[in-house]
């Protein structure tokens, strides 16, 4: 699918406040750096639509990006596991986050992302966990792929899928990206085009 237009629509942190949308949207999520920002702004050819810092903890609203003139939308989220909170409140749904994920009519996928260097974290499997529950589709979108050699990026991937394993009966689909090598467009953007056409 190709990208004809892309514009940022509105932020907010009242989940209730978000725009009314029939179209299909599709958000992402993922630890505070993981490179959520950085890869709505890859899949959309823009540089700077969607802020990226540097520093976690960046986005911190409920972002909307309208695309393809409004046939279908990305959403921006902040994310998780940096907040100044203690550690057993951290693995809890923020309250925004989890109103959004949980009433979103439209939310057609989430891209969960991982970052592929990292080893599997409790707080990402513990939030794949919790989107089964609630029957939320997903897939994971592994990032940062540019920073490891390709062995090593597909041995990241293995330790991550091995650890969902011992938790799902099913493994959920991946493709892995990086935003600097722009690695892992077409798929995602085809990904997005055959269930927008469904
Ligand atoms: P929060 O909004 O704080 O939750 O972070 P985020 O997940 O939106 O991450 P963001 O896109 O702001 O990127 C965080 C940092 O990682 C920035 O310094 C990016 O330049 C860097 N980064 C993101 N994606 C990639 C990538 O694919 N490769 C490399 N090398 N760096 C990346
Ligand atoms: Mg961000």
């Amino acid at each position: 699918m190709k990208i004809v237009s892309a514009e940022f629509l509105i932020s907010n942190s009242d989940f209730k406040k978000c725009p009314k949308i029939r179209e299909p949207e599709y958000a992402f999520i993922g630890r505070s750096n993981v490179g959520k920002s950085s890869l709505i702004n890859m899949l959309l050819g823009r540089n700077k639509l969607a802020k990226v810092s540097s520093k976690p903890g960046k986005t911190q609203l409920i972002n909307h990006f309208k695309v393809n003139e409004g046939t279908w939308y990305l959403v921006d989220l902040p994310g998780y596991g940096w907040a100044k909170v203690s550690k057993s409140l951290r693995s809890e749904w923020e309250p925004m986050t989890k109103g959004y994920l949980t009433t979103r009519e439209n939310l057609a996928c989430v891209f969960v992302l991982i970052d592929c260097r990292i080893p599997p974290q409790q707080i990402d499997l513990d939030f794949i966990d919790q989107l089964g529950e609630y029957g939320i589709p997903f897939i994971i979108v592994f990032t940062k792929a540019d920073k490891l050699t390709k062995n090593k990026v597909q041995s990241g991937v293995a330790a991550f899928m091995k650890a969902l394993k011992q938790r799902w009966e099913e493994l959920p689909q991946y493709i892995i990206t990086s935003s600097e090598a722009k690695t892992g467009r077409d798929e995602l953007l085809d990904f997005i085009g055959d269930i927008n056409e469904s």
